[in-house]
């Protein structure tokens, strides 16, 4: 099994529709033992999302603006196993000020709160625990949605994604010598509780259905699992600081998949012979 005894912590499952019930979901299938962390009011959403895996994980509280929660999570899991071999960050949450169309006009407060949880607690997270994850080999792994180019209503987030990239270089640079990991797996639009908060979640499917070449299903988040797993797992040793596009391609297409035909061709006009 991929991640045989493997012991893994798992942010971010909210329900059974996050991408990281997916990946807890994948993970138990291949042999990993798991803690997971549910924030605020959810984490009695995440209690009862955890009761659908088999065993059942623990869950701890994890504000990732709180420092002490951070210390005790860290505290919790030194005391539980004394290592960690591999941790999600499957955490993003950006006020609505700073979403579908709020560009110019989102106050710094806001944009500073998407920035603290989006990205820079992706560093805090792994900072805290790189003792633990430095027994190992041990692996981080985020979860991107590819900021290369601006998209319909993702405003504050999709900066705050670049800057997660970015993020993420930095901490393969600085992780590295420690024989950790750190990469981030670029998701295709999911129907989760995330994406529900951005109103464009509609264009996306359009752009996806049109732009897959592999087509793309929304509603099934388990080939991002499915990556997140073996990115934890000891089968890719010797990848850091990578952004891995679980999108159907579409980071790779310039336009549609199916040719538009250009006005006038075809098979009926001049030049061509017919069939
Ligand atoms: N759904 C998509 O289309 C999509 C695509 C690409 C990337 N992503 C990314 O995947 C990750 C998981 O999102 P999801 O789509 O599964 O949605 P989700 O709503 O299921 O998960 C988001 C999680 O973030 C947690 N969270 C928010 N603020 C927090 C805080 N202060 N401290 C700790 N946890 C906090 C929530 O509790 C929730 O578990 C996010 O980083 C998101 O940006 C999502």
């Amino acid at each position: 099994m991929l991640l045989a005894d493997k012991k893994l912590l798992i942010t971010g499952v909210l329900d059974p529709r996050s991408i990281a019930f997916f990946a807890a979901k994948v993970a138990q299938e291949q042999g990993a033992e798991l803690v997971l962390t549910g924030f605020g009011r959810g984490i009695r959403l995440t209690e009862r999302a955890a009761a659908r895996l088999d065993p059942k994980p623990d869950v701890l509280e994890l504000d990732v603006t709180q420092p002490e929660h951070l210390a005790a999570v860290r505290a919790d899991l030194e005391a539980r196993w004394g290592r960690l071999d591999g941790l999600l960050h499957a955490i993003g949450f950006a006020p609505g000020s700073c979403l579908d169309g709020g560009f110019l006009t989102a106050p710094w407060e806001d944009v500073s709160t998407a920035f603290q949880v989006s990205t820079y607690s992706y560093v805090a997270l792994a900072a805290e625990l790189q003792d633990l994850l430095a027994v190992g080999p041990g692996a981080v792994v985020g979860l991107d949605f590819d900021a290369q180019v601006a998209w319909p209503g993702y405003d504050w987030m999709g900066v705050a994604k670049a800057g997660l990239e970015s993020a993420n270089r930095y901490l393969a640079r600085d992780l590295g010598p420690k024989g950790i990991r750190a990469n981030l797996v670029a998701a295709g639009p999911l129907h989760t509780m995330a994406a529900r908060s951005i109103g464009t979640i509609g264009a996306f499917e359009h752009l996806w259905s049109e732009r897959a070449p592999l087509g793309w299903e929304t509603r099934d988040p388990e080939p991002v699992g499915r990556a997140v797993c073996a990115l934890l797992s000891d089968w890719t040793p010797a990848i850091t600081g990578e952004i891995v596009h679980v999108d159907g391609g579409v980071h790779a297409m310039g336009g549609p998949v199916a040719p538009v035909a250009a006005e006038g061709a075809g098979p009926d006009t001049a030049g061509s012979q017919g069939a």
